[in-house]
């Protein structure tokens, strides 16, 4: 019960905090249309509370009308069926009628070249999260107890469908990205992404925030273990985890990245923070009672104290240690940093402007420019911040006006953003 709790309180502190980023962007509305697909009903394509999955598209045009960016919604997991039942009452679970007709489009899938020069004209795709699951889950029977239903796998399928209908399949460039539990996603369907274009196109994902790490042996190992069996079980997704893994331990830990991104054949980059807010707060926490008696440090690292800190560092190491630890790649590309932070993409702060007040950037590039570097193959991009074994608070003091009216300046006079 405790667990369900907390992973509520979780991904609606993402969902809130998400809602007041985008409300800060300071340049015009890009305001996109969502499609409610209701084709998908019949084909039992829905969401947990049975309404159609949902997605906004912008077409694109000029040089980019041939490459496509398929973003994934963040939002966590449900690990029950009361838990999935409460869900499906809400935004993660349910397109109707919560999540309004548009989306705002910023960071990656900002459609104004100042703000994102590489992929402003690209098609791009916002694919709303409502099934709790990664979109993994394919259970035939609907709960008869909640009338709940698990059908995130067929919601990915249709939605690519769809999305093939538009001409996606002749696409020479693609990106499949997601933040968090979306980032997951990706992961998790990256090599099947790949398979729907044809073979010298440039395929590549981006994981933004979702190297969720078991750590076997640090603080809360027993609990994520717990909790990602559960989501395993709830959505009955033995079947459909990666082989790779599955076939080698325990299929419960077969949703932890650490155990099958090594496998994945397609290029893939991981965009972490190392003091992962989401996994500090949500995975690691719980086991020592939760966030109770840490308001004050989450609130601000400055009031942490040592044994906070401790706690934080041990993350920090068995974080990057399990990167290190994964089978090697040329393809594969890292940005991972020391801010505290959790998910990147969508926000100008982090994309554009690589959140600056003590800079967030690594080997002098800010995020956009590394992720571009590493997908057009202009260089290869692996870069872990080892310097500082504390967490950083990297939110700027500036209001988010005068954030982004610096670095449209900085960005327009030097390649890379530097300012505080
Ligand atoms: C999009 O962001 C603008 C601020 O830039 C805000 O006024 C608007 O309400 C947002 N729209 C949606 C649908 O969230
Ligand atoms: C489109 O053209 C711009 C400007 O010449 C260039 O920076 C960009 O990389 C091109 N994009 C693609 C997908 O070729
Ligand atoms: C589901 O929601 C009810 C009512 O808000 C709450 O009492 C219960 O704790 C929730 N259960 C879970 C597992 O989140
Ligand atoms: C969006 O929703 C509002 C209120 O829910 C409605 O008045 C408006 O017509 C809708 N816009 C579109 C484009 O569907
Ligand atoms: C892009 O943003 C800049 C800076 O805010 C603005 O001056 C320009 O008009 C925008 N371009 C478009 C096409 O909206
Ligand atoms: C499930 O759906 C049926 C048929 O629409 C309805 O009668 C029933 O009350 C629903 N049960 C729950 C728990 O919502
Ligand atoms: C730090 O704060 C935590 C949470 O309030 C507390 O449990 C712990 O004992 C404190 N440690 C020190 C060294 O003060
Ligand atoms: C970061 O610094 C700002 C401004 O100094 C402060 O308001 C905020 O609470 C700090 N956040 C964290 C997580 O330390
Ligand atoms: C970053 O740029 C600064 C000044 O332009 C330079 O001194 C420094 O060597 C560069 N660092 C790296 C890692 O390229």
């Amino acid at each position: 019960m405790e667990s369900g709790i907390i992973t509520m309180a979780g991904w609606l502190s993402i969902f809130i905090w998400s809602v007041l980023v985008m409300s800060a962007q300071v340049h015009g509305d890009q305001l996109i249309d969502i499609t409610f697909l209701k084709s998908a009903i019949p084909k039992g394509a829905v969401c947990l509370d049975g309404s159609p999955p949902a997605y906004s598209y912008f077409e694109g045009y000029g040089n980019g009308s041939n490459s496509w960016i398929v973003y994934l919604q963040s939002g966590g997991w449900c690990s029950s069926k009361i838990d999935c039942y409460n869900r499906s009452t809400t935004p993660r679970g349910s397109t109707y009628p919560f999540i309004g007709n548009q989306t705002n489009f910023s960071g990656l899938l900002d459609t104004n070249s100042t703000f994102n020069p590489d992929f402003y004209n690209w098609h791009k795709v916002y694919i709303y999260y409502c099934d709790g699951s990664s979109f993994m889950s394919d259970i035939k029977h609907v709960d008869p107890r909640t009338n709940v239903t698990y059908r995130g796998a067929r919601i990915f399928k249709v939605v690519m469908e769809e999305l093939l209908s538009k001409g996606m399949g002749n696409a020479q460039n693609a990106m499949l990205v997601g933040t968090s539990a979306g980032a997951m996603t990706t992961t998790l369907h990256c090599d099947k992404f790949r398979k729907l274009f044809q073979k010298n196109s440039r395929v590549k994902c981006v994981s933004d925030s979702g190297f969720i790490i078991h750590g076997k042996g640090l603080l809360g190992d027993h609990y994520r273990e717990k909790y990602y069996a559960d989501v395993i079980r709830t959505h009955g997704l033995r079947k459909s985890l990666p082989k790779s893994c599955t076939s080698k331990m325990n299929p419960n830990l077969c949703l932890f990245p650490e155990y099958y991104v090594g496998d994945i054949q397609t290029p893939l980059f991981l965009l972490e923070s190392a003091f992962d807010a989401f996994q500090i707060e949500y995975n690691t926490l719980p086991a020592v009672g939760g966030r109770l008696g840490w308001s004050n440090c989450l609130g601000n690292l400055r009031h942490c104290n040592s044994t906070q800190l401790g706690i934080m560092r041990d993350f920090r190491n068995t974080f990057i240690g399990a990167l290190l630890k994964l089978k090697h790649s040329l393809s594969r590309g890292m940005f991972v940093h020391s801010c505290y932070l959790h998910g990147h993409i969508l926000i100008i702060q982090e994309w554009t402007c690589s959140s600056l007040q003590g800079n967030n950037i690594l080997a002098n590039k800010t995020i956009a420019q590394a992720i571009s570097d590493w997908y057009f193959d202009r260089t290869s991009f692996r870069q872990i911040d080892v310097e500082n074994d504390l967490p950083r608070n990297c939110s700027s003091s500036l209001t988010p006006e005068l954030f982004v009216h610096k670095c449209l300046a900085t960005l327009s006079t030097h390649p890379t953003c530097s300012y505080s």
